[in-house]
């Protein structure tokens, strides 16, 4: 399963990134906190989101507060934008962001940022997709219509620069383009999209969006757009239009 598959991912990751219990961490872009779960058990850190939308941090908490009463998730959560952080230089031992900067529109500001609340020697671990050489410009365009885009989006061969650039040396790169391709299949993600997830969003995505005029039709429309979106992403990841990464960098001393 891919929610498996994307746990495994997180901790490959952590495990990349050498985090030690109790080190001051930022989980960049934590959403509603499911990587910062994982990332939280497997190495006892100390972690900190932040996140722009008020509303994925409120249920990030009422979440926390369910799952984990005795011990919350999160150290701290801030309701930021990344390309501003609201914290001293030197706050953090690491930073990771996980499938979340390619929302990023000034990637070098969002970068400057990270290496400034970073110690030096501390890792800044990026879990994303990119575009590659090979992305047509088409293809960048129907990803901004599917994604309603109209900034963001990053090369990798720019990444890997925009890191070096702000004193961020690229020590490890982990590829896991083919397991997305051979997962965002029909017969696979497809499959388990109409048999474990539909229905759900049809259920919650009118809770979500509560608007007049907002009718059941629309939510069947939106997850059936979701569940296109996400196989798209597929097809660009075996065709090499897309591939994902995982960046390990260190802030040079
Ligand atoms: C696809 S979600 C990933 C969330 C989480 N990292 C995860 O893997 O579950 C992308 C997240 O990035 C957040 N985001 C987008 N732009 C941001 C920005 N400029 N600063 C901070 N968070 C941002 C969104 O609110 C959203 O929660």
């Amino acid at each position: 399963m891919w929610r498996d598959g994307a746990s495994q991912r997180c901790l490959r990751l952590v495990r990349e990134m050498a985090i030690a219990p109790g080190a001051p961490v930022l989980d960049f872009g934590s959403g509603i906190g499911g990587p910062a779960r994982d990332i939280q058990a497997a190495t006892g850190a100390y972690v900190v989101g932040i996140n722009l939308s008020r509303q994925q941090l409120q249920t990030s908490l009422a979440l926390s507060r369910l799952q984990q009463p005795n011990a919350p998730l999160f150290a701290d959560l801030v309701n930021a934008d990344g390309q501003s952080l609201p914290f001293r230089a030197q706050t953090f031992a690491h930073v990771y962001s996980i499938n979340m900067f390619y929302h990023i529109p000034a990637p070098q500001q969002a970068l400057s940022e990270i290496a400034r609340v970073l110690r030096p020697g501390g890792r800044f671990g990026l879990d994303d997709w990119f575009l590659t050489a090979r992305t047509a410009a088409a293809t960048v365009q129907q990803l901004r219509t599917n994604w309603s885009s109209s900034q963001g989006f990053h090369q990798l061969d720019d990444m890997r620069q925009w890191l070096e650039q702000h004193g961020l040396a690229i020590v490890g790169e982990l590829d896991f383009t083919d397991e997305a391709g051979q997962f965002l299949r029909e017969e696979r993600f497809g499959a388990v999209f109409d048999r474990q997830v539909r229905a759900r969003l049809i259920e919650v995505f009118p809770q979500l969006y509560q608007y007049d005029g907002y009718v059941l039709e629309h939510a069947a429309l939106a997850a059936e757009q979701l569940r296109n979106d996400i196989l798209y992403m597929g097809q660009l990841y075996r065709s090499g239009e897309a591939v994902y990464k995982q960046l390990i960098a260190e802030k040079r001393r």
